[in-house]
């Protein structure tokens, strides 16, 4: 009998990097590299829709990011509330469901409205869903985890005894996604940077040198095309 086709990946993770190396080469301020990424994010909306991609999560602002500069922080701020006002009738139309993880009490109140509201405004919707990884650390969820099934144990609702794998994934943010098949990082940086650690144990990675604001639809199908050639083996042989 022939092999099944390898499959489309469910969900695809992205850690957009880049932005600033892209303004700074064309001599320009960092958060323009921070707007023009907005294009890249529509482009991988559009290609996880066409290939029905089921998840898709980008590291937008990760919770080490608040060190960076006042300035930067404040411009992206105000830049994801814009993005999020101007493009949820976007993601109605494509029927896109948004929703977010992260520390997301730690963005600025206006912020947080605007993302509740895209959120509530999109709830319905049954095709792509788009998680935004907002102040989002792998390490700060991991422990938020353990804390969260502390209450249960304390609270008697579960017994030391039940505590494995599935049931510890069953508190982390992601509680209600697959782990991610495919994680793409753009600017050529071999890192993790503190995303997904717990989610991406058996994730094929695809790293690209294009710099965010450059990555089109293109390159997301390249990248699939490479993940299907892929043989996963999860340990065995
Ligand atoms: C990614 O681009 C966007 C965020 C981390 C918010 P960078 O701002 O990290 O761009 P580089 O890595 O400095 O080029
Ligand atoms: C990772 O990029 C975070 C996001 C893409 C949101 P960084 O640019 O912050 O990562 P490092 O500092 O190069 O590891
Ligand atoms: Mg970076």
């Amino acid at each position: 009998m022939p092999a099944a086709p390898p499959s489309i990946p469910r969900h695809i993770a992205i850690i957009m990097d880049g932005n600033g190396r892209w303004a700074k080469a064309r001599g320009l301020a960092r958060i323009k590299g921070h707007e023009e990424g907005a294009n890249a994010v529509r482009a991988c909306v559009e290609a996880c829709g066409e290939l029905k991609v089921e998840f898709l999560t980008l590291y937008a602002f990760s919770a080490e990011n608040w060190r960076r500069p006042k300035g930067e922080v404040f411009a992206l701020m105000r830049l994801l509330e814009k993005f999020l006002k101007e493009k949820t009738p976007e993601l109605q139309e494509k029927n896109v469901r948004l929703q977010a993880i992260g520390r997301l009490t730690d963005l600025p109140a206006s912020c947080q409205r605007q993302l509740h509201e895209s959120i509530e405004s999109t709830a319905r919707n049954d095709g792509l869903t788009l998680v935004l990884a907002l102040s989002y650390g792998a390490r700060l969820e991991i422990i938020d985890g353990i804390h969260s099934l502390l209450r249960e144990l304390e609270g008697g609702h579960i017994d030391k005894a039940m505590i494995d794998v599935k049931m510890f994934s069953k508190h982390l943010y992601t509680r209600y996604y697959p782990d991610p098949d495919l994680l793409i990082r753009t600017s050529g940086e071999m890192r993790l940077s503190n995303f997904l650690l717990w989610q991406l144990s058996y994730t094929e990675m695809y790293v690209t040198p294009k710099l965010w604001p450059d990555f089109r639809k293109e390159d997301l199908f390249a990248a699939v095309e490479e993940f299907r050639q892929r043989q996963r083996r999860y340990g065995g042989v």
